[in-house]
């Protein structure tokens, strides 16, 4: 791959504003009496408002850890998570998370409906705005015909757009997912990624997108971040110049989505032995005996 060709930043964790997101030193080490685990040790990075930024990183890279640091689920060990400028102490009401399982993210005991009017109810919405978003939200994601029904019910590509609906029904200013689409089938999983893109064009959403999956991330997104194994830094920070217009056949088939897919690949394959210590990355070890959870699809 052609360094010079693409517009990227080795271990960045640059960042000047204006950013509505800003990530800064952010670490995450998790101790119990008999384990400590160093998950992040040293993030920085900002997503300006409006920005779809797709994570990818090995298994166990401590994606899920720095999503749940950004959603103020999980307290830093160090650092601190800003959203427009003020400090994220506990889930901010303008933040909506997308788990991967939404087996478990949906109450199996409430109907679709009642499921995105919950938080709704919670951020105290009035009545007669929350129908309206709940059935604008139904509607956006093809499910319009199916409120009563019980997650349950539903298949799980359905269950996941009930997921979806949730959080775009709350009208975040920032919307975070991990691995949303990792349960699904590939020709839905291809639906979602085009049905998330139309939402954040239209809604204006800023999006912190996290996969595995390296053709997903560089579909998706307007610029992609390599987190190293962990403990995590971010080792590469590679803007995705394709037109703005993309299209599953189209886009994948491109010249410079090859290339990009490649130097993303290649960043992935070094991220699995990065070392702050050694920012060279030494040699991949052919055998990668972890980590082969984030790979390019066949
Ligand atoms: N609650 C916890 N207590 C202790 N260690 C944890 C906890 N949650 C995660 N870890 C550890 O932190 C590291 C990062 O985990 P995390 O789930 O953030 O990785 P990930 O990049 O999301 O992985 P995957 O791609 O498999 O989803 C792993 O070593 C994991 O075992
Ligand atoms: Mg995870």
């Amino acid at each position: 791959m052609t360094g010079t060709k693409i517009a990227s930043t080795a271990a960045a964790g640059t960042g000047s504003g204006p950013f509505l997101l800003d990530v800064r030193g952010l670490s995450k080490t998790y101790r119990s009496s008999d384990r400590t685990v160093e998950a992040v040790r040293d993030l920085t990075f900002g997503v300006a408002p409006g920005e779809l930024a797709c994570i990818v990183g090995p298994s166990g890279a401590g994606k899920t850890t720095l999503l749940k640091c950004v959603a103020g689920l999980l307290p830093p060990s160090g650092g601190e998570v800003l959203l427009d400028g003020a400090r994220v102490l506990r889930p901010p009401e303008n933040m909506a998370v997308v788990f991967q399982e939404y087996g478990r993210s949906l109450f199996p005991w409430l109907t679709v409906e009642q499921n995105i009017d919950l938080p709704l109810r919670q951020k105290k919405v009035p009545k007669r705005r929350r129908r309206e978003l709940v059935a604008e939200a139904l509607e956006s994601v093809g499910l319009a015909d199916v409120p009563g029904a019980y997650p349950w019910q539903l298949s799980g590509g359905m269950q996941q757009r009930v997921a979806i609906a949730r959080a775009v029904a709350y009208e975040p200013a920032v919307l975070l997912m991990d691995e949303p689409f990792a349960a699904v089938d590939a020709q839905t999983r291809a639906e979602l990624e085009d049905l998330t893109r139309e939402l954040w064009r239209r809604l204006g959403m800023t999006v912190l997108f996290v996969t595995h999956d390296i053709e997903e991330a560089v579909y998706l997104g307007q610029r992609v971040l390599v987190l190293s194994a962990a403990p995590t830094v971010i080792m590469e920070d590679t803007a995705i110049d394709l037109p703005a217009e993309r299209e599953q056949l189209a886009t994948r088939s491109a010249p410079r989505f090859a290339e990009l897919r490649a130097h993303i690949y290649s960043q992935v394959q070094r991220a699995k032995t990065y070392h702050r210590a050694d920012p060279a990355g030494r040699p991949a070890d052919p055998a990668g005996d972890e980590a082969d959870h984030a790979e390019a699809r066949p």
